[in-house]
């Protein structure tokens, strides 16, 4: 068995910068209400036209391949988190094969985990290479949250959380098994499926056709919900649970982590395990304040953040984590 390291990273993020004070025009919401709550000042939207999740998927796919030093023909498979994709179908995954010009006949494969995504779409990269059959995976996370997000003050409980980018990664075959990803850890529990859902339209019970029929102005199932205090309450169990298991699979604890990069849902909920597992300021990266909960995409964000600001080094120990919508929850245990 061989062992998984990230070889490259990257990043991207529309130019648009979208204010709390900008969204307090629209809504009934506040700059103060949004940071006390959340600790976000800004996020960035797409500009209709210009960006989408496979777009920005492939900037920072380019950017990571690039940094890897592998040529893009060696990459021998795609795996691209989102729930925000292009098409209902097919996945952007594909779309990325194409745009990337990677080999014709290369692999891609769609993970639909929200805010879990990206966790759990390392995992599957590092399966594949763990087994020996893929040696260099390209694993994206993108979302474009805001053309789906109700800007009226009936939304504001969802709408001024989420902001659009992209991150990704190239995973590589390392041959040292004391070096690059230890553990991977994934769990769900579909009881919760529907405290943080976007339910329409769907093959399920809101049809398509229905809605369209019934153009109903108070429909609202095709906006998100989220039951937010629940989600809060399991997120900070399931992080400090996940995080625990992981570091225990390695015998490891808390006081070995140099970094860890929670999934950026809510800064209180990041504060709130850093302050459990007693880390600095230092050993946790935080930008949620830039970019707001980007789901899929935060964790390979502030991956690349932190590392470009030196804060991640060779022989760190470094740990992502993640909870989010399904509710799905995970974490990546690394000797980068
Ligand atoms: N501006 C002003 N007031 C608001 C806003 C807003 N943007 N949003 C809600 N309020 C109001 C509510 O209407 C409510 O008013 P009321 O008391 O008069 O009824 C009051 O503020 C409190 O609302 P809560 O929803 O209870 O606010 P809470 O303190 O829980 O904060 C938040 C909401 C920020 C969403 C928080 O619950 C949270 O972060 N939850 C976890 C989010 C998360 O981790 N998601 C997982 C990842 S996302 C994914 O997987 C897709």
């Amino acid at each position: 068995m061989y062992n998984s390291r990230f070889a490259g990273l990257g990043y991207y993020v529309p130019e648009n910068v979208v204010t709390n004070d900008d969204l307090s025009k629209v809504m009934d919401t506040s700059d103060e209400w949004i940071q006390e709550r959340t600790g976000i000042k800004e996020r960035r939207h797409v500009i209709k036209g210009e960006e989408t999740t496979m777009t920005m998927g492939v900037k920072a796919a380019e950017q990571a391949i690039e940094r890897s030093g592998l040529d893009k023909d060696e990459i021998d498979f795609i795996v691209f988190a989102t729930l925000s994709p292009d098409y209902y179908f097919p996945g952007p995954g594909v779309m990325v094969q194409k745009e990337l010009g990677l080999k014709r006949t290369v692999g891609a494969l769609d993970v639909r985990n929200q805010c879990s995504g990206f966790v759990y779409a390392v995992s599957v990269a590092d399966q594949y290479i763990k087994t020996g059959m893929y040696k260099n995976i390209l694993v994206i996370g993108s979302e474009t949250h805001s053309p789906g997000l109700d800007f009226t003050t009936r939304g504001r409980g969802v709408s001024v959380i989420f902001g659009d980018g992209a991150g990704a990664a190239v995973l590589t075959r390392e041959e040292d098994n004391s070096k690059g990803i230890l553990s991977t850890h994934l769990h769900s529990e579909g009881e919760h499926a529907e405290e943080l859902a976007l339910i329409a339209p769907g093959m399920g019970r809101h049809w398509v056709t229905d809605i369209i029929k019934n153009n109903d102005p108070e429909e609202t199932s095709y906006w998100p919900y989220m039951n937010g205090q629940f989600v809060f309450k399991n997120a900070v169990v399931r992080f400090s649970e996940v995080i625990m298991e992981g570091l225990k699979t390695n015998e490891l604890s808390p006081a070995d982590i140099d970094m860890l990069i929670p999934h950026q849902a809510n800064l209180r909920i990041s504060q709130f395990i850093q302050g459990k597992f007693k880390l600095s300021d230092d050993q946790v990266h935080n930008n949620i304040m830039k970019y707001g909960n980007t789901t899929a995409a935060s964790i390979p964000i502030a991956l690349t953040e932190a590392w470009e600001l030196g804060k991640v080094k060779e022989g760190d120990l470094v740990v992502l984590a993640a909870f989010g919508s399904g509710f799905t929850w995970g974490s990546v245990i690394i000797r980068w």
